[in-house]
C-alpha cells in the first residue's frame, strides 16, 4: 500500500460499503428468479437473450439499458431481474440494476429485499446512493431498489436530481452494465420524460395481451431510442419468453 493513495473512486466505496443479501431458493423459486436455479428452461432463454444484447452493447459501446412496455403487468421486472443476473454471470462484466418503476417498484420483491429505503429517499431526502445499494447474492450484481411512492412518480423522475443520477451511475460505474426498470410507457410520460438518458431500450410485450395497437404506439414513442430488441413473454404454446432482436433501420 502507498503512501500518498488517491482517494477511492466511487465504484470503489460503492463496493465496500454494499451490504449482501442472498436471495433464498425458495424465494427464487416463489417470484421466478430462474435465473438462480438450476435447471430450470428459462435459463437458455435468458443466456441467448444476454448474449444477443452484450454484442450489440459491445459494438456500439453502449452501457445503458432501459426495459420498457406498453402498460403494467408485461413481465418487465421479471425479465430486468432475470437478465441482471444472467449478464452479471458474465466474468468480467458487473451489473447495476436500477428500480425506476417509483408507481410499483418490484424489484426489491424479487430478490427478496425488504426494502427500507429505496431510490424514492435518495430522490427525496438525500439518503446517499451507497446506502441505498444491495447485493442480493450474485457475484457482480448490485440492486438499486425502489420504494413505493404514492406521490406523482413523474414528478419525482423527472426532478434534475435524478437525472443526474442516472448520468452519474451510466459513466461512474467503468465496464459496468446498468439496467433501467421503468415504467409502463403508455401509462404516463414517465419512462419517455427519461429516455433520452438511456443508450437503448428492450421492450417487453406480453402475448396475448400487448395488443398491436399499443405495440405500434410503444414503437412510435422509442422512435428516437436505440431498440435492443423485444421480448414477447409469456409466449402461448412455448411458455418461455421469446427474443427478437431488434431490426436496425
Ligand atoms: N414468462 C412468465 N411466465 C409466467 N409468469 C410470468 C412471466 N413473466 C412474468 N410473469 C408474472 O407476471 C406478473 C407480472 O410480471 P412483472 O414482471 O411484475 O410485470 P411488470 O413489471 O411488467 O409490471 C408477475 O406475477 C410475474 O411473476
Ligand atoms: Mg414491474
Amino acid at each position: 500500500m502507498t503512501t500518498n493513495q488517491q482517494p477511492p473512486a466511487f465504484s470503489t466505496i460503492q463496493y465496500t460499503r454494499t451490504r449482501t443479501v442472498s436471495v433464498a431458493p425458495d424465494v427464487m423459486r416463489e417470484r421466478r428468479l430462474v435465473m438462480g436455479l438450476k435447471g430450470d428452461p428459462h435459463i437458455g432463454v435468458f443466456r441467448l437473450l444476454r448474449s444477443n444484447i452484450l454484442m450489440q452493447l459491445r459494438e456500439k459501446n453502449w452501457t445503458s439499458i432501459a426495459v420498457v412496455a406498453a402498460t403494467p403487468e408485461c413481465g418487465k421486472t421479471f425479465v430486468t431481474a432475470n437478465l441482471g443476473i444472467a449478464l452479471a454471470m458474465e466474468v468480467n462484466q458487473t451489473v447495476l440494476i436500477v428500480d425506476a418503476d417509483l408507481g410499483n417498484p418490484q424489484i426489491g420483491w424479487y430478490f427478496g429485499l425488504d426494502v427500507q429505503k429505496g431510490l424514492l429517499d435518495y430522490l427525496q431526502t438525500d439518503v446517499p446512493v451507497e446506502e441505498l445499494l444491495v447485493n442480493p447474492g450474485f457475484d457482480r450484481l448490485v440492486v438499486l431498489p425502489g420504494r413505493h411512492t404514492t406521490s406523482k412518480s413523474s414528478e419525482l423522475i423527472s426532478l434534475p436530481k435524478m437525472t443526474a443520477l442516472v448520468d452519474e451511475l451510466k459513466t461512474r460505474y467503468q465496464s459496468r452494465i446498468v439496467l433501467f426498470d421503468l415504467p409502463p410507457l403508455l401509462s404516463s410520460d414517465d419512462a419517455l420524460l427519461f429516455m433520452p438518458h438511456f443508450d437503448a431500450a428492450l421492450l417487453v410485450v406480453e402475448d396475448g395481451k400487448t395488443s398491436p395497437d399499443e405495440v405500434r404506439r410503444s414503437l412510435a414513442l422509442l422512435e428516437q431510442t436505440n431498440l435492443v430488441g423485444t421480448v414477447l413473454n409469456k409466449a402461448r404454446g412455448a411458455a418461455l419468453p421469446h427474443y427478437q432482436r431488434a431490426v436496425s433501420s
